[in-house]
């Protein structure tokens, strides 16, 4: 466990902790505000995440950014990170050893953040984060709370584009988080 960001970045910066070091161009640590109560997690970075370094900047982040902006929610409010920090070869799922190795910066960066609430992006997310007990289509949508944390599951946003269905889905489950996180910030303003 790191103490603070510049440790934790620095232990990162040249990770070869698996197979993914070898094919990788940039390592996607995490972005955005590194207080937010309201953090987001995907799969792992794709093609134009590993070219610039920052994480849901493609086609599916692009999506995301949409869904935000129709819901009043600035990005850089959030914190967004993935379970994998490198991209995994024709952006397949990560394998168990991969996550494996990677999780750890992952849990030190929801200890850093420390936030209220967590989005799962999809089920390599919820899996990961939660168990492999959970699926995806049951949990999606459903608050389960865990060490004071609110973990709400939805669909990753690379599914949106292949399903309208879940599109909208997607919007309830984020407006239902919003709703929440409203809530905190109202509760912190002493309102
Ligand atoms: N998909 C993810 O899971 N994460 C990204 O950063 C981009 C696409």
């Amino acid at each position: 466990m790191k103490e603070n960001w510049k440790e934790l970045e620095n232990s990162i910066i040249d990770c070869k902790k698996c197979k993914l070091c070898m094919t990788r161009t940039n390592i996607v640590f995490g972005t955005g505000n590194k207080n937010a109560d309201l953090m987001m997690i995907g799969e792992g970075p794709g093609a134009d995440e590993d070219k610039q370094g920052i994480p849901f900047v493609g086609r599916a982040g692009k999506l995301m950014d949409k869904a935000f902006e129709g819901l009043g929610l600035k990005r850089d409010e959030v914190y967004i990170a993935n379970v994998v920090k490198c991209r995994p070869p024709q952006n397949r799922v990560p394998e168990d050893d991969e996550v494996k190795a990677c999780l750890d910066y992952l849990r030190n960066q929801v200890i850093l953040v420390n936030p209220k609430i967590i989005v799962l992006l999809g089920s390599t997310a919820l899996k990961n984060i939660l168990g492999k007990e959970y699926g995806i289509t049951q949990a999606r949508g459903k608050w389960i709370e865990k060490k004071g944390i609110m973990y709400m599951p939805t669909w990753h946003p690379a599914a949106l584009l292949r399903d309208e269905n879940k599109k909208i889905e997607f919007w309830k489950d984020l407006r239902e988080v919003i709703k929440k996180y409203e809530e905190i910030k109202e509760n912190k303003n002493g309102k």
